[in-house]
């Protein structure tokens, strides 16, 4: 397939102030992360803050509070924060970056059942405040399994900084389905306002998943057609090569449909799928998501396809099945891939699937949302002038290689008139020439600023969690025999029955 480029002019790279908001810097606080030993704070969180610092993004005064029930000491935390960053931060190592990081950092040794922690860990921020001038502004950051949530937020409820703000973000999954989901808002909703609550999902915080939303509502030419009348059908990949990666004493209660379908896809969803709002305030844009998600309708059956991967070889490398990895039972019934068509009922999107699938243990790793437009009504060409002529599509690369592409229809050089399919595309990579912010860097300072405009309100939630409790009410009731798929494949064939019997196929590039 060719491949065209729009022409971008390349901005100066200010690897400084890329990509992430100087509205404002953050006024002074600490934060407090619930979860300090955990994997998502060594590959995410604590890379996260030191690039917000590389960048003098951090507040002026700031400290990192790690917490977690391991014995460790202020010293064994900075150490392991220091392989952390080494490890997987994207920016390079600055020893004066780190220093500067390094020198509030303190741990704290808690259990959420003992009567002391409250004062374990307010004594602290208390002194921290007076040493650091940290103004008593909080944020606590919950990288704990779900369970640990409530009674830590209870906790911290009873010690709440009277002198500066409180905020709480929460990590996915939050809850496990709609009545513990609920329990848990109702828990939290006791202490806390709804604007101190920060429900994360870090796909909201990826730069391209942002892009989409300019893209649909900085451009006047794509909101005329974004609709059924133009669209045939919208298809969402969430696709990983990677399998359980240790985290198997989590994935197993959780599965594909708990672990990504209901939080990352069904965010891309709405926002592929939303209105405009009038504005961007964090309530306008999660008043038009909650009405996508209200709408979607559930899937029969017959419209949702489960599978979970079998020995297999991905890029090339001999990989176990998932009842082989360390950790999950032999005989586990945990789906490791979802496909399903569903549909949004309104008048925008009537009668237009939206096909999705993800899964771990597919062939590469790709998130991609392809807009699909209906053909031409009447090419007034001769069928074989057309012959590999593809419908429109608009492919947003959400990753790896960010970026758009759109397929179009191109005249091929010479004598007649062939035509064939050449894709434009924009790249990030080309057009801004330095590398994007991680998620948890936006996600993180957002929540600093108290800008909840990118993450999950406690009706998206739920509505999220009702779809998610429909579609696995209805797995109890028909077995599947696993494994299904081989690792490194597609999913299981009924993931491409789900489109051929519609007349369509998944996208294959
Ligand atoms: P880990 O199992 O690696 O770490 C869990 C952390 O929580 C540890 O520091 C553990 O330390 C602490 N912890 C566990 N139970 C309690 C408790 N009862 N009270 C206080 N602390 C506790 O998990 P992850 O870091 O992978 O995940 C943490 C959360 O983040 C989960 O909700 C997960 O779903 C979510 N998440 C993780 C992602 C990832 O890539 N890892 C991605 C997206 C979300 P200790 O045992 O010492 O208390
Ligand atoms: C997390 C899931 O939320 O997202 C993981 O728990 C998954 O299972 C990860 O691997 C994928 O995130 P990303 O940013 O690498 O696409």
């Amino acid at each position: 397939m060719s491949s065209t480029s729009f022409s971008t002019t390349p901005t100066t790279r200010n690897p400084l102030t890329e990509g992430l908001p100087l509205r404002r810097r953050p006024a002074p606080c600490s934060i407090v992360i619930f979860g300090a030993s955990g994997d998502l704070t060594m590959r995410k969180l604590m890379p996260a803050l030191y690039s917000l610092a590389f960048r003098h993004l951090l507040p002026e005064h700031f400290t990192v509070v790690g917490a977690a029930r391991t014995a460790g000491s202020d010293d064994s935390f900075r150490e392991s924060m220091l392989e952390a960053v080494k490890t997987y931060a994207r920016d390079e190592f600055r020893q004066e970056v780190w220093d500067e990081l390094c020198a509030g950092m303190r741990y704290v040794q808690l259990d959420e059942t003992d009567d002391s922690m409250g004062d374990s860990l307010t004594g602290m921020l208390d002194r921290i405040d007076r040493e650091r001038g940290t103004l008593g502004n909080r944020l606590y950051y919950f990288a704990v399994p779900p369970s640990a949530i409530g009674p830590l937020v209870e906790k911290v409820a009873e010690d709440r900084s009277t002198t500066g703000w409180n905020r709480l973000i929460i990590e996915k999954p939050f809850g496990h389905d709609l009545a513990s989901a609920r329990e848990l808002n109702e828990e939290i909703g006791r202490y806390f306002n709804e604007s101190e609550i920060f429900r994360i999902d870090h796909y909201l915080g990826k730069e391209t998943v942002q892009n989409l939303l300019a893209l649909r509502f900085a451009n006047g030419i794509f909101e005329p057609i974004w609709n059924r009348q133009f669209i045939d059908h919208v298809q969402i990949t969430v696709a990983e090569s990677i399998g359980v990666e240790g985290r198997a004493g989590f994935y197993e209660s959780a599965g594909a449909i708990r672990d990504i379908f209901q939080n990352h896809l069904l965010q891309l969803l709405a926002i592929t799928a939303m209105e405009p709002p009038s504005d961007f305030t964090a309530d306008s844009v999660r008043n038009e998501k909650v009405k996508v998600l209200h709408s979607l309708h559930t899937p029969g059956p017959k419209s949702v396809v489960r599978g979970q991967y079998g020995r297999g070889f991905v890029e090339g490398v001999e990989v176990p099945g998932y009842r082989e990895e360390p950790g999950v039972a032999a005989d586990s019934d945990t789906e490791t891939f979802v496909a399903a068509k569903l549909y949004v009922d309104n008048w925008r999107w009537a009668d237009t699937p939206f096909y999705v699938r993800m899964g771990k243990r597919l062939p590469r790793r790709e998130t991609t949302i392809a807009i699909q437009f209906k053909r031409a009504p009447h090419p007034p060409f001769e069928e074989i002038a057309v012959e590999g002529l593809r419908p429109n599509v608009l492919l947003i690369h959400v990753q790896p290689d960010e970026g758009l592409s759109l397929a179009i229809g191109a005249k091929m050089p010479g004598q007649g008139m062939s035509i064939r399919t050449v894709h434009m595309d924009f790249l990030y990579g080309s057009a801004f020439r330095y590398g994007l912010p991680e998620a948890y860097e936006r996600l993180i300072l957002d929540a600093m600023l108290g800008d909840a405009t990118l993450f999950t309100r406690s009706d998206e939630i739920e509505e999220q969690w009702a779809l998610v409790d429909a579609i696995v009410a209805a797995w109890s009731r028909d077995r599947v025999a696993f494994p299904n798929y081989a690792a490194g494949t597609w999913g299981p064939p009924s993931s491409d029955d789900l489109l051929h019997r519609d007349g369509r196929s998944w996208r294959r590039h």
